[in-house]
C-alpha cells in the first residue's frame, strides 16, 4: 500500500471512528432531532417490515389450555405481569454442578479430536464440527449465559426441569442441543436410575458429570442411535435448528411408545400489554432483525410458537403448550418474576455480541457502526423500567402413540 492510499485509509477509519463516535453519543445521551430506528432505517439497507411484532401472542388450540401450571399462578404467565413501584430484587440463586459428584471421563472424549476443533472470528469462539455455520458463539461467555438462564428457567417452572408426564421412574433421557449440560447433570441428579444423554455439536460440556450422565458429539439432524427413550428434551432449539421437521422423525423413532418429546423454548419476538412500549422501540427492532439474521442461516426465531403443526406432522399426540411471560428487565411487582426479569435482561444485553457477529455482520451485511449502534440503542431501551416488555416461553410436551399405526395394505401380499 502507498502512502497515499495509507493516508486516505486512515482519512477514511478517522471518518469512520468519528461517525461512529457520534452515533453512539447520540444513542446513548439520546439527544438528535432523528429518532435511533428511524436514523439507522436510513443507514442500513434492510426491511424490518417482514417480522413486525404482533402485540397478541397466539394460544394452542390443542391439549391443555394454555397458561402457567406454575405455583406461583398467574404472575407467572396467562395473564398479565403486574408492574411493580421500583424495587430491585435481592436473591441471587447459588449452582455448583460438580457438588457431591464423581468425576469419570465422558462418552465424549471418545471421538476424534476433529470434534474438538474450534474456530474464530469477530473476538469470539465458534465450534467447528463439520464447518457447521452455526452462528452463536461457543466461548465462556456465552456459556455462562446458557447457565444463567437455566437459572432463569428454574425459577420460572418453580424448579421443574420439564412438564412431560414421563412418570417417577424414566429408563433413558435424551438432551439435543445440550449446551453446557447443565440440564442434563440436573435431570441425572434427579433421576439416578436413567441414562441420560446430552448430545451437541459443540464438545462444551463438563466432564465432571453424575455416573448416569454422558455426552456425545453429534449433529441431531443426522440419524440418532438411541431407541427405547422415554424423553427427549429440547431447550432454546426450536429456533436454532434448521431441519426440525427431520429431527422429529429422529425423536419419534428413539421414543418408545407412549413416550414424550419437550421443546422449552423463547420466542424472540419482545410483546407489551400495557402500550409503554413504542411501535419504534429499539429492543424490538433489534429483535426484527435478528429475526432476519437468523433466517439467512436457515433459523427461525419465531418457530417456538409454531411448533403444533410440526408436532402432529411428525406423528405426535396429546400436544399441549404452557405459554409463559417473562417480563424483560426488573419491572414485574411480583419479587420472583423481578429476579427472572432481571436474569432476562442480561441474557439480552449478553447475547448483544453474539448476534452483532456472525448473524448481522455475515448474515446482513452490517457496518460495524450500524451493529454498534443497534445494540447501542437497545441497550440504553432495556434500562428505562417504564417499558414494560416481555418475552413468551413455550412449554410443548407431546406423546408417541402407544400403539403403532397399522402397516399399510400395499406392504402385505
Ligand atoms: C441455544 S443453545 C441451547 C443449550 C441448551 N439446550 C440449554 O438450554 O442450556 C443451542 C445449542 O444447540 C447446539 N446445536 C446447534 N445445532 C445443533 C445440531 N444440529 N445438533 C446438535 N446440537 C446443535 C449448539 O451447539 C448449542 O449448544
Amino acid at each position: 500500500m502507498g502512502s497515499d492510499e495509507r493516508e486516505r485509509d486512515d482519512g477514511d477509519r478517522n471518518e469512520d471512528t468519528t461517525a461512529l463516535t457520534t452515533a453512539l453519543t447520540t444513542a446513548l445521551t439520546g439527544t438528535g432531532t432523528t429518532s435511533p430506528v428511524a436514523a439507522l432505517q436510513k443507514q442500513a439497507p434492510i426491511s424490518t417490515s417482514a417480522a413486525a411484532a404482533s402485540s397478541s401472542p397466539p394460544r394452542s388450540k390443542t391439549g391443555s389450555p394454555t397458561g402457567s401450571t406454575s405455583p406461583h399462578g398467574d404472575a407467572h404467565g396467562g395473564a398479565g405481569i403486574e408492574p411493580a413501584s421500583g424495587l430491585e430484587p435481592e436473591d441471587e440463586d447459588e449452582f455448583d454442578i460438580t457438588e457431591g459428584y464423581d468425576t469419570r471421563t465422558s462418552a465424549s472424549t471418545s471421538a476424534t479430536s476433529s470434534v474438538f476443533a474450534h474456530t474464530y472470528e469477530y473476538g469470539r469462539r465458534y465450534h467447528a464440527y463439520k464447518n457447521s455455520r452455526y452462528p452463536i458463539p461457543n466461548d465462556d461467555a456465552e456459556l455462562s449465559r446458557e447457565d444463567m438462564k437455566h437459572s432463569m428457567l428454574l425459577e420460572l417452572t418453580d424448579g421443574e426441569l420439564f412438564y412431560a408426564p414421563i412418570g417417577d421412574n424414566p429408563q433413558s433421557i435424551l438432551d439435543i442441543g445440550t449446551g453446557t449440560g447443565i440440564w442434563a447433570i440436573d435431570v441425572g441428579d434427579r433421576f439416578p436410575g436413567a441414562r441420560v444423554r446430552g448430545i451437541d455439536i459443540s464438545p462444551t460440556q463438563p466432564v465432571w458429570v453424575p455416573p448416569n450422565v454422558d455426552f456425545l458429539v453429534d449433529d441431531c439432524q443426522r440419524d440418532w442411535l438411541s431407541r427405547d427413550v422415554d424423553l427427549a428434551h429440547f431447550r432454546f432449539m426450536a429456533s436454532v435448528l434448521k431441519d426440525l421437521p427431520n429431527v422429529l422423525v429422529h425423536a419419534y423413532n428413539a421414543l418408545r411408545p407412549g413416550g414424550w418429546v419437550e421443546f422449552q423454548e423463547l420466542c424472540g419476538e419482545p410483546y407489551c400489554d400495557d402500550g409503554t412500549m413504542p411501535d419504534n422501540d429499539p429492543v424490538k427492532y433489534m429483535y426484527e432483525l435478528a429475526d432476519q439474521a437468523f433466517r439467512r442461516f436457515g433459523m427461525d426465531v419465531l418457530a417456538p410458537k409454531k411448533l403444533e403443526p410440526v408436532l402432529q406432522a411428525a406423528g405426535f399426540e396429546n400436544i399441549q403448550c404452557i405459554v409463559k411471560k417473562v417480563p424483560i428487565g426488573v419491572w414485574a411487582r411480583d419479587k420472583t418474576m423481578r429476579l427472572i426479569g432481571m436474569y432476562q435482561k442480561m441474557a439480552v444485553v449478553e447475547v448483544m455480541p453474539a448476534i452483532a457477529g456472525r448473524p448481522f455482520t455475515d448474515g446482513l451485511g452490517m457496518s460495524q457502526m450500524e451493529t454498534q449502534v443497534t445494540m447501542a440503542h437497545a441497550r440504553k431501551a432495556l434500562d428505562d423500567g417504564n417499558v414494560h416488555r416481555y418475552f413468551n416461553y413455550y412449554f410443548w410436551f407431546a406423546q408417541k402413540p402407544m400403539r403403532q399405526p397399522p402397516p399399510s395394505s400395499s406392504t402385505t401380499s
